[in-house]
């Protein structure tokens, strides 16, 4: 933790300046932005071969045949990229018997009544939900985008098992595509929330207020470690 905001070693601090807290390190963000970059484009070149109507999309990638190709290499990143964001996150995402008290106020959280909910570690109840969903979506897509990979394991499955991969395929993007939505709406929503992916920090008031109990943990150095209570990952 540190008390400027654009505070770098050996600058000057001022009283007054306001308290900025680090949140993540320049590896987790790096780590963050690849696999965010490669859902984009699976899922651009996924509804490109979805439907007659999308198939303009594959100009994107070089054509109907390119996009063929190319579509499943991307899930092979977006699957390592989610891999090493899982390594560095699971812990944190380790759900709390509050965690069930601050779903049953989400009308509290939706009205920005946080004084009425408990206090929230590294990540709240919400973003947990998030994590879990995505991380069982994403085994859900490559187990099934490997069934239908044709070029590398078409002998491997038979025709039965394809047409049900492409099913729960086509079902578990739609639902992670939705998924993908409410994660970048909160995160725009909470504001300052962007700059925790961006600039790696967040100032001490946004940690007061929506993760007081990773800034307690933080400050005093009490608190399982492992859970979150650090200053980046
Ligand atoms: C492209 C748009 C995206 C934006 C703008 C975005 C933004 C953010 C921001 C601001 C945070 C920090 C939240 C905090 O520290 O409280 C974050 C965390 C995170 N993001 Fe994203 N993200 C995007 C895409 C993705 C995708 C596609 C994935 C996974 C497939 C993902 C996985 C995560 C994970 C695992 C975290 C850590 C939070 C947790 O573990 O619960 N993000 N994201």
């Amino acid at each position: 933790m540190t008390t400027s905001y654009d505070v770098e070693p050996g600058d000057a601090v001022h009283p007054g300046d306001p308290v900025v807290v680090d949140r993540y390190t320049t590896g987790a963000r790096i780590n963050h932005w690849i696999t965010a970059a490669s859902l984009v484009l699976l899922a651009i070149s996924g509804l490109s071969l979805f439907h007659p109507k999308l198939f303009f999309l594959t100009a994107l990638f070089g054509g109907g045949q390119n996009t063929r190709a190319i579509h499943p290499w991307i899930g092979v990143v977006l699957f390592l990229g989610f891999l090493g964001l899982f390594i560095r996150f699971w812990r944190a995402n380790l759900w709390e018997r509050t965690d069930n008290v601050w779903l049953a106020r989400l009308r509290d959280v939706l009205g920005a009544r946080e004084e009425n909910l408990p206090e929230v570690g590294k990540y709240n109840a919400g973003q947990k939900v998030v994590f879990w969903s995505m991380s069982i979506l994403i085994v859900v897509l490559i187990t099934s985008g490997v069934v239908i990979w044709d070029q590398y394991f078409s002998e491997y499955t038979s025709l039965e098992q394809k047409r049900i991969a492409v099913l729960v395929h086509s079902l578990a993007a739609i639902v992670a595509i939705c998924v993908w939505i409410v994660h970048v709406y909160a995160a725009i929503w909470v504001r300052g929330t962007i700059g925790a992916m961006t600039r790696g920090r967040v100032t001490g008031g946004w940690a007061w207020r929506h993760h007081r109990k990773w800034l307690r943990e933080l400050v005093t150095g009490k608190g399982d470690r492992n859970a979150g209570a650090k200053p980046a990952a």
